[in-house]
């Protein structure tokens, strides 16, 4: 059957950003092939298959709708740069580890390696897209790339950042705030932005699709993240100061969020924020702070990443506190590893810090996941030798047998339908129960016999 697509979108990079975002492009518009490709064979055989690489609310049933109809996963990039007329790079734009800038700079290595597989490969103009966060003129870079040697072919540059959250992916693709691109201010920029608009048009609202210039719209992803970042390390720092003042950090985030100008989103106090971007991007401004001698600006943000390390801190001395300042041996229940409710996705998850340090502590933990016990197990590879023991178990109850204390780390929603009174009976004694993201009923649990330590309020102890 002769392909009849109106336009043959492809994406590099089949991870969080490039299977998601496809997966609700090739659903919003039959009329687009859409394919997704990568160099990890694993993760293509996955998305080819009935077990999806990455867990997302929606994914599967979307993918499952449209993939062999105008949605395909593929390990032959070469061969679908050539046909495609616009391409997404969402390839990983990781912290650099070596070098100079390490420890901060974003890695742009794979994103060189697109370009120059993208250049080598194509004999038609094309648009490019960068849907990878990136630093701010990351887009010159490219176009150089792109534009170097004897090529007579045309790269049209456009910044498309991706503002989704993971566990909401779908909902937030099919729905966004915003859908923001930035172009250059050329006659053949501003018609490739007009190819992108009339992509998200099929679903989005004209209002909701903003345009900028290419820099406004690098910059914009990195300042969002780190203004959501700057909100959990600001209620964070109030709840370390509530819990020595008697205040109640989830009173204060209400009666604070009541204010239009401050609103509610986004000030519920944990241990701390995780994910693969927060800490990434923001390490990634201060550096571009740094390198521009922007060096005050660098530290204010800087600060966001010092209290969000000083929470995880803050919380195990609480935990030693109430144990007597003793874990050895003793059976702690992790309830949640992944960064966040409804992801399998545990890259820079708080759960990480939080279980090196216990098993420092040499305690015997026990992790449960609903959706993340595999990436767990891969993120503590090792660590037992630090002197405590690991074990997994896929039942929070078993999880929680003979435990000193229940550490509650991610907010899943199956962690409050669970039978506490059962959990409480078969815990050692005093029972203690630490509510990292104050997700339970604080007063029915202490009621039921637990010792109980919400974050930022005071604790309720049985004497
Ligand atoms: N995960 C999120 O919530 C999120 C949200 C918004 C933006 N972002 C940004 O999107 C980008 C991608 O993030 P992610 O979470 O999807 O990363 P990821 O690691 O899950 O996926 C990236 C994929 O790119 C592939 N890749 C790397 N180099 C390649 C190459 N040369 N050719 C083909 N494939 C290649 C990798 O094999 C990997 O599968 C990053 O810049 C990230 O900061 C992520």
């Amino acid at each position: 059957m002769a392909e009849t697509f109106y336009r043959k979108i492809l994406c590099i990079g089949a991870g969080y950003v490039g299977g998601p975002t496809m997966a609700v492009i090739a659903n919003q518009c039959p009329e687009y092939k859409v394919t997704v490709v990568d160099v990890n064979q694993a993760r293509i055989d996955a998305w080819n298959s009935s077990s999806l690489p990455i867990y997302e609310p929606g994914l599967k049933e979307r993918v499952e709708r449209v993939r062999g109809r105008n949605l395909f996963f593929s390990t032959a990039v070469d061969e679908h740069i050539a046909e495609a007329d616009i391409i997404f790079v969402a390839v990983n734009t990781p912290t650099k580890t070596f070098g100079e800038g390490a420890g901060k700079a974003a890695d742009l290595q794979f994103l060189e390696k697109t370009a120059r597989r993208i250049k080598e490969n194509s004999t038609t103009d094309k648009i490019v897209v960068e849907k990878s966060t990136l630093p701010v003129r990351s887009a010159e870079a490219l176009t150089t790339i792109l534009h170097s040697g004897r090529n007579s072919v045309r790269f049209e540059v456009l910044s498309n950042p991706e503002f989704m959250a993971e566990g909401t992916a779908i909902q937030d693709m099919e729905h966004p705030d915003r859908v923001l691109i930035g172009s250059m201010d050329t006659p053949t920029g501003l018609a490739a932005r007009d190819e992108l608009i009339r992509l998200y048009s099929k679903w989005v609202p004209r209002e909701r699709i903003i345009t900028t210039n290419l820099w406004s719209s690098e910059l914009s992803k990195l300042v969002a993240n780190a203004f959501l970042a700057q909100r959990i390390s600001s209620i964070n720092s109030i709840a370390a100061l509530c819990e020595t003042t008697e205040a109640d950090v989830q009173e204060v985030a209400r009666a604070v969020g009541k204010d239009s100008r401050i609103g509610p989103k986004f000030l519920n106090a944990g241990v701390g924020f995780g994910g693969s971007c927060f800490r990434k991007d923001i390490l990634n401004l201060v550096y571009l702070c740094e390198h521009f001698q922007l060096n005050e600006v660098a530290r204010f943000w800087e600060q966001v990443i010092a209290i969000n390390d000083y929470q995880v801190d803050r919380f195990i001395r609480r935990v030693l506190r109430s144990q007597f300042t003793t874990l050895v041996g003793k059976k702690v229940a992790v309830f949640g590893f992944a960064f966040k409710p409804d992801t399998g996705d545990t890259r820079d998850a708080p759960a990480i810090p939080i279980c090196r340090r216990l098993l420092a502590e040499k305690a015997h933990l026990t992790i449960t996941d609903p959706h993340a016990i595999d990436s767990a197990r891969r993120d503590l590879e090792g660590l037992e030798g630090l002197g405590g023991q690991l074990s997994f178990a896929a039942d929070p109850y078993e999880a929680a047998r003979g435990a000193h204390a229940i550490l509650l780390i991610t907010e899943w929603k199956q962690f409050l339908d669970l039978d506490y009174e059962k959990i409480f009976d078969s815990m050692e004694q005093p029972a203690s129960l630490f509510d990292g993201r104050n997700h339970l009923d604080h007063q029915a649990l202490f009621d039921i016999g637990f010792n109980v330590h919400p974050l930022g309020k005071p604790s309720l102890v049985h004497i």
